[in-house]
C-alpha cells in the first residue's frame, strides 16, 4: 500500500432472519419490511410455515426476483398442524403454541445452515419467545415486530392497572355501563370505555394472571434489542413515549406506515403475498363506478361473521343504497350455505362481491369513498395512506383499541362496535358516504392524515436508524 492511501475495508451487508406469526396480518408488513431491507442491500432470510409456504411462496419468490441472487430465501417449517386445521377466528391462537414446539428445534439448524448466504447478524420475530431463546443461545441480537399499533400495544402492558384499579372484568354491563371510562390506563384517561378493552380482557380477569402475563411481556420485551411498530410519531407520539419510558434501554422503532414507505421506492416490487387468490376483476367493476360511490367491506383475514352478521351487514348496505364491493374471504361465513340475497343484490347492480381483492389497489381506486372494516392494524394503515374514511366494526384483539382510536381520536372514522343491526348498519354508511358535515369533516380529516402519513416516511429517521442500527450489529 503507498504512504496515505487507506485500507478499504470491506464490511459484509447484514442478514436478518425474519420469522412472522404465519397469517396474512402479521406476514403482511414483515414481507414489506423484508423488501426494505433488500433496497438497502442487506441479506435476508424469511421463515414461514410449511401451510403459508405453500400458499404463497410463488407469489413471494415472484415478488423478490427483481433482487440478486441470494439477496433473499424463502425458507420453511411446521406448525405443528394438520393442513386441514382451523387457522381462522379464536382458533388462530392455537398456532402460536403448536409453532412453538414444531418449530422450536428445527429454527436452530435452520439458522446454522445459511446456505451461501452470510452468517444471520440479526433476528426479527413477533413475540415468540422461543425464537428469544434460540437467538440468545447462538448469542444473535433479536428485535421484536409488534405488528399491532402503538395504542393496543401500551393498553395491553396496563391490563395490571386496569385490573388493580377494579376496572375489571367487565362482564354483563348494559349498555350505559359499557360507555363508562376506562380511566387506568396513562395517557388514554379520557380515551378508553370499558367497550373498548378487547373481549379477551372484559371477562373475568384474574389480576395475578394479568400481573404475570404483562410483568412477562415487558421482561420479554426488554430481552430484545429493539422493538418494532409499524407506527410513526405524527400519529402515536404520546403514547409511544410512555412505551419508551418502560422499555428502556431497549430501543422502540417506529418504522411506519411501511405500506407507505415501500410505495416511495421507486425499485420495489410490492404486492405479492396473499394467502387466497386474488380476484383483479373488481378493479375493472371499480373503474365503471363514479368517484367516491364506493363502500369496500373488508373483514381482513381472520374474522369469522356468522349467518346473522353476514344477513345484517347485508341488507344494512343494501338499504343503504350505496354501492360496494365485498372481499368476503371463502369460508369466513360459519356455517354458511349460498346465499340467494347476495346474488340478487349484485343483480341490482349496488354490490359486487370478491373472496379476495387487491385490496391496497381497492382503497387507492378514485371510486371507493369509504371502507367498512374489522380495524386490523394493516387495513387501518392502509386506509390512511388513501385517505378512505371507516366504519370501524372490530372483531377481537387489537381491533378494539384501534377503531377507538379511529374514531375518537383521529376522528377519520365512525365506531360501530358491538353493534351488528341493519337499521344501524344503513344509518352509518349514509353518515359515512352522503355529503353533509359528518361526512365533509370526515374527509377533511382523513386527507390531512394522509398527508401526515407521507410526511412520517419522507422524514426516515426512525427508519434510517433501524438500518444504521442492524449494520452496526457486530457478532
Ligand atoms: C391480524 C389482526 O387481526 C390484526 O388486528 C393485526 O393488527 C394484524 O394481524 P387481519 O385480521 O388479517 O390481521 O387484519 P389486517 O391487519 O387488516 O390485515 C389484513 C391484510 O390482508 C391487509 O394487509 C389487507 O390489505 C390484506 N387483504 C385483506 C387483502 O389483500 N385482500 C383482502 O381481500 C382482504
Amino acid at each position: 500500500m503507498e504512504e496515505g492511501e487507506e485500507e478499504q475495508v470491506t464490511v459484509a451487508p447484514p442478514h436478518v432472519l425474519i420469522f412472522p406469526l404465519p397469517i396474512q396480518g402479521h406476514v403482511n408488513p414483515m414481507l414489506n419490511l423484508a423488501e426494505l431491507f433488500c433496497l438497502a442491500g442487506f441479506h435476508v432470510t424469511f421463515i414461514l410455515s410449511h401451510y403459508a409456504y405453500n400458499r404463497i411462496h410463488h407469489a413471494v419468490t415472484a415478488r423478490f426476483s427483481t433482487y440478486p441472487a441470494g439477496k433473499f430465501s424463502l425458507r420453511s417449517i411446521p406448525d405443528g398442524l394438520p393442513d386441514e386445521h382451523p387457522r381462522a377466528g379464536a382458533r388462530v391462537l392455537e398456532l402460536g403454541s403448536s409453532l412453538k414446539s414444531s418449530a422450536k428445534p428445527l429454527l436452530k439448524q435452520l439458522i446454522l445452515t445459511h446456505q451461501g448466504q452470510p452468517s444471520v447478524t440479526c433476528i426479527i420475530t413477533d413475540a415468540f419467545e422461543f425464537v428469544a431463546d434460540v437467538a440468545e443461545e447462538l448469542r444473535i441480537p433479536f428485535m421484536f415486530f409488534r405488528t399491532f399499533s402503538a395504542c393496543s400495544f401500551w393498553a395491553n402492558f396496563c391490563v395490571p392497572q386496569i385490573a388493580q384499579a377494579g376496572e375489571f372484568p367487565i362482564q354483563g354491563m348494559s349498555h350505559e355501563e359499557m360507555d363508562r371510562p376506562v380511566r387506568s390506563v396513562p395517557g388514554m384517561e379520557d380515551i378508553l370505555r370499558r367497550r373498548d378493552i378487547p373481549r379477551f380482557w372484559r371477562v373475568n380477569c384474574d389480576i395475578n394472571l394479568a400481573k404475570q402475563t404483562m410483568k412477562s411481556a415487558i421482561q420479554e420485551s426488554r430481552r430484545a434489542k429493539g422493538i418494532i411498530l409499524n407506527t410513526f410519531e405524527s400519529l402515536e407520539g404520546p403514547i409511544l413515549s410512555h412505551i419508551r419510558s418502560h422499555l428502556e434501554p431497549t430501543r422502540l422503532y417506529p418504522i411506519g406506515p411501511l405500506q407507505a414507505r415501500l410505495l416511495r421506492k421507486p425499485n420495489s416490487a410490492g404486492g405479492g403475498g396473499g394467502f387466497w387468490k386474488e380476484d383483479n376483476n373488481c378493479m375493472t367493476w371499480l373503474d365503471a363506478q363514479p368517484d367516491d360511490s364506493v363502500v369496500y367491506v373488508s373483514m381482513g383475514s381472520v374474522t369469522e361473521l356468522t349467518q346473522t352478521q353476514l344477513n345484517e351487514l347485508w341488507h344494512g348496505l343494501i338499504n343503504s343504497g350505496h354501492r360496494f364491493l365485498w372481499a368476503l374471504r371463502p369460508e369466513s361465513v360459519v356455517g354458511s350455505e349460498t346465499d340467494d340475497r347476495m346474488g340478487q343484490g349484485q343483480g341490482q347492480g349496488l354490490g359486487r362481491v370478491v373472496g379476495w381483492a387487491p385490496q391496497e389497489d381497492v382503497l387507492g381506486h378514485r371510486a371507493v369513498g369509504g371502507f367498512l372494516t374489522h380495524s386490523g392494524w394493516n387495513s387501518t394503515l392502509e386506509s390512511i395512506i388513501a385517505g378512505v374514511p371507516m366504519i370501524c366494526w372490530p372483531y377481537f384483539a387489537d381491533q378494539f383499541i384501534n377503531s377507538r382510536y379511529v374514531s375518537r381520536v383521529w376522528k377519520i372514522g365512525i365506531d360501530m362496535k358491538d353493534v351488528c343491526h341493519r337499521l344501524t348498519v344503513e344509518k352509518t354508511v349514509r353518515e359515512l358516504m352522503e355529503k353533509g358535515e359528518k361526512r365533509d369533516d370526515l374527509l377533511q380529516k382523513a386527507y390531512c392524515m394522509k398527508q401526515t402519513a407521507i410526511k412520517a416516511v419522507n422524514n426516515g429517521s426512525s427508519f434510517d436508524i433501524l438500518i444504521q442500527d442492524i449494520r452496526s450489529i457486530i457478532i
